[in-house]
């Protein structure tokens, strides 16, 4: 069927090179593209346990996708898939909070270093870019630096996060969790460049939060049982195991949460509205659903509760130093709020999914599929 962009043209089908195509945000958009649009998707990732799914024969879509088992750190293929695709989007990273202070040199290099080649073949072929970046890039926010009870914290020029205006406020360089986010920023500096002096078309997109059904992994499931992944498959891996949900510091940290879904259409209105799209840094993220990590701790015991039908009362919190949870040169951004202005007003998109829904669609993904797992792994006598 034909499909239309926002100034009502029609859209041809495009070829598009998606790096990193395996993980949890290309998981989702690769369903999406192949369920709904007719464009073509060249998938480079190292793993396609996430999207073995879409490459079965019966599949009407199954011309349109294809896996390529690619390390960019190292791989002449990745120049040509650019060249003969009309769009790349780059979603290839460390991204994880555990690796920036443990591994700073790898988190680094996935996000700096690797991603150079990927700009410069965009560059020249002249093929348009859409980059993932990261809501870190904010730092901290400069309320943080104001007394705890000062009336300017509650003031949004010093909370809301702009894309145009915000400044980036790191840590430390002792403090290693910035790794990740000034290669991100550095990364982004670079396309810019890029961009000014070698008209490279780009969009860069800062996602805050993104949640949903297989991100990470479940450690001593489908990861290594020492891992710790992102906040909900950490606090999801102790509900199915019927642990205290560990908060960091007290889970006074806030942040604010996007169903994956809702994501995933800011994502494809950005490929298919090109001319609203090239040169913007996009925001991606739904105010409305802003919690302390505590919060979504409680919530999230709630929901599981309903979803699972453990009692309530087995559920509980447990507090933990940073330090001990992941290391020594930990840092935290204190509060994470974007601000829409420019998404709203270039791609007329809006988030849509309470976080009590989006908690439930999860979680009871997350029951469904790993809860026997669990069991069978707790049940096996430890040699
Ligand atoms: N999920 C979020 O809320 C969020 C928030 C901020 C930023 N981001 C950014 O969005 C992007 C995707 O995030 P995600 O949540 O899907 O992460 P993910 O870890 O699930 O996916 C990343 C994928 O990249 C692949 N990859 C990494 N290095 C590679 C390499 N050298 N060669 C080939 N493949 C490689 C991994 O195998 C993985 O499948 C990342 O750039 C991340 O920094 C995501």
């Amino acid at each position: 069927m034909a499909r239309f962009d926002l100034d009502g043209k029609e859209i041809k089908p495009l070829s598009i090179c998606l790096i990193g195509g395996g993980g949890f945000i290309g998981s989702h958009l690769c369903e999406k593209l192949m369920e709904e649009t007719s464009h073509k998707v060249i998938v480079i990732d190292v793993s396609d346990e996430k999207i073995k799914h879409l490459f079965n024969q019966s599949c009407s879509w199954f011309n349109r996708i294809e896996f390529h088992k690619i390390n960019i750190k190292n791989d002449s293929r990745l120049e040509s898939l650019i060249k003969i695709s009309d769009l790349t989007i780059n979603l290839a990273a460390i991204c994880t909070p555990a690796d920036y202070n443990t591994r700073p040199l790898d988190t680094i290099f996935s996000n700096f270093v690797d991603a150079i080649p990927v700009v410069k073949y965009c560059t020249e072929s002249k093929k348009r870019l859409i980059h993932f970046s990261t809501c870190e890039v904010y730092g901290k926010t400069i309320g943080s630096f104001l007394p705890k009870n000062h009336p300017l914290r509650q003031d949004p020029d010093f909370y809301l996060l702009k894309e145009d205006a915000s400044p980036c406020v790191f840590g430390p360089i002792e403090k290693q969790r910035w790794s990740y986010a000034c290669a991100k920023q550095l990364i982004e500096r670079l396309i810019y460049g890029e961009s000014a002096e070698n008209g490279l078309k780009f969009t860069i997109v800062r996602p805050f939060n993104w949640i949903g059904p297989r991100m990470d992994f479940i450690p001593g499931v489908d990861g290594p049982s020492e891992g710790i992944p992102r906040v909900l498959a950490c606090f999801s891996n102790n509900l199915l195991r019927g642990e205290p949900l560990k908060l960091v510091d007290g889970g006074q940290s806030q942040r604010t949460f996007l169903y994956i879904k809702d994501a995933i259409e800011a994502v494809v209105l950005m490929i298919e509205n090109p001319s609203r799209a090239n040169g913007q840094i996009f925001n991606v993220g739904n105010p409305n659903n802003e919690v302390t990590m505590k919060q979504l701790a409680d919530m999230m015991i709630k929901v599981y509760a309903k979803v699972s039908g453990v009692s309530e009362a087995d559920l509980s919190t447990v507090d933990i130093s940073s330090k001990d949870f992941y290391g020594e040169g930990y840092d935290d951004s204190d509060k994470r709020i974007p601000d829409m202005t420019i998404i709203n007003k270039q791609l007329g998109w809006n988030p849509k999914t309470s976080l009590e829904d989006l908690l439930e669609a999860t979680l009871s993904y997350q029951h469904t599929t790993y809860s026997e797992a669990i069991k069978n792994a707790i049940s096996k006598p430890s040699l």
